[in-house]
């Protein structure tokens, strides 16, 4: 249910606008008065309003007031002044201050109520890209309290707020693209976009085109125009995974990008700045690729101001337990079920697994057991199904 506020000092105001929006039944609106501004602000420091309405002359506190203080205090509450006595300076001052519309009082009807639905629709986007952003966030929590995987994440912490260049080395499905995303989050670039290139998928001739772009005409398929991954990370990450498995002519391509921070689209002629964090990231052993020549030296030192290695599973065994309370809970979230429970002897058994696949394969048995087993994940569960 929305809720709004009426901060308005005659009452015969707010019994009418309380009235109006009432009737709006298909709003199921919530509405709370205040009767000068002292009330109000205390109102909207202890609740969460979707909309307030804010009489501009008020004895004591005047509405503008009300308004800047609410903006001090972080109140992301849209405001809707209303004013008997307004003039266009008057609104734009308030808008300037950052209320979200003004209304003459008496208000027309009509304008009111587009007014309102505005801005509950715009207070509810808010709220959804808020609860998405802490959901994407837990994502890609790195769960682990590991001496192993602390040491990564202290690297995580040092580095991510530097423009350096980092190279994430370690097995497969270790975590090397959560380290990644973790960097990012913690950037000066976090607003920034997020963008991923698996070199390992792309056919080297096409990889030139993927990372650059092309103009238009520039080879037979290219009836259009493209923005490559470089241009489309502008002002944030470019995550180059399985940079190991790049043929070493986009290598040479690569680094030539790294080297004057400048790209050019295929078929064109002009260079391009473009500020991005470079991060990549590669199970193979670079320093075996380079001495069998599958890897550029100069490369390798481009991308590697540092280096992070993320330890494999059976390095950091203590993790298991909180890692299968994670999946579970996750799982549990998916599913909208109860949240299962793994008895003690089946967790030692997991505990003991070589898991060869690290986090990924863990994670994956343990969807496995949430889907097949019963409410208590027992030992033969996990004899049947590992
Ligand atoms: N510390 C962690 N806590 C919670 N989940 C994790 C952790 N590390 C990895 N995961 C999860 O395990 C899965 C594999 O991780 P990720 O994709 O980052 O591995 P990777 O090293 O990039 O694998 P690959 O080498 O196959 O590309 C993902 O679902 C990721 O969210
Ligand atoms: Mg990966």
């Amino acid at each position: 249910m929305p809720k709004i506020l009426i901060i308005e000092d005659e009452a015969s105001i707010r019994a009418v606008l309380k009235e109006i929006l009432l009737d709006q039944k298909e709003l199921k609106l919530e509405i709370d008065q205040a009767k000068d501004g002292f009330e109000g602000l205390q109102l909207l420091e202890t609740n969460s309003y979707d909309l307030a309405f804010c009489d501009i002359k008020m004895p004591k506190m005047d509405g503008m007031e009300v308004l800047q203080k609410a903006k001090e205090k972080n109140i992301n509450t849209p405001f809707i002044m209303i004013s008997a006595h307004g003039t266009t300076e008057m609104a734009v001052d308030a808008i300037k201050m950052g209320a979200y519309d003004f209304l003459q009082k008496p208000p027309d009807l009509n304008r009111l109520l587009i007014t309102v639905r505005n801005a509950l629709d715009r207070s509810s986007l808010v709220k959804e890209t808020k609860s998405l952003r802490k959901k994407v966030s837990r994502k890609y929590e790195m769960i682990g309290e590991s001496p192993a995987l602390n040491s990564v994440k202290e690297m995580i912490e040092k580095v991510a707020p530097t423009e350096a260049r980092v190279l994430i080395t370690g097995p497969n499905g270790s975590g090397k693209e959560l380290v990644a995303r973790s960097i990012h989050e913690k950037s000066k670039n976090s607003d920034g976009p997020f963008v991923e290139v698996n070199c390992a998928a792309i056919p080297s001739e096409l990889i030139e085109s993927e990372l650059f772009g092309h103009e238009k005409g520039s080879f037979t398929s290219a009836i259009k125009q493209r923005i490559g991954k470089f241009e489309q990370a502008e002002g944030g990450t470019l995550f180059l995974d399985e940079i190991g498995d790049m043929s070493l002519s986009a290598q040479a391509k690569v680094l030539r990008a790294l080297q004057e921070n400048k790209i050019t689209r295929v078929g064109g002629d002009k260079d391009i700045s473009v500020n991005v964090r470079i991060v990549a990231a590669t199970n193979k052993n670079l320093k075996k690729e380079i001495a069998e020549s599958r890897f550029r030296e100069d490369l390798y030192h481009r991308l590697g101001v540092i280096l992070i290695d993320v330890p494999s599973l059976k390095d950091r065994r203590e993790d298991i337990t909180a890692l299968i309370d994670k999946f579970l809970h996750d799982s549990s979230e998916e599913y909208g079920s109860k949240k299962k429970e793994v008895d003690a002897k089946a967790v030692k058994m997991l505990e003991a697994h070589p898991w060869e696949g690290n986090i990924r394969e863990l994670r994956n048995v343990i969807q496995r057991l949430v889907i097949m087993a019963g409410d208590v994940i027992k030992p033969e569960d996990v004899r049947k199904y590992l």
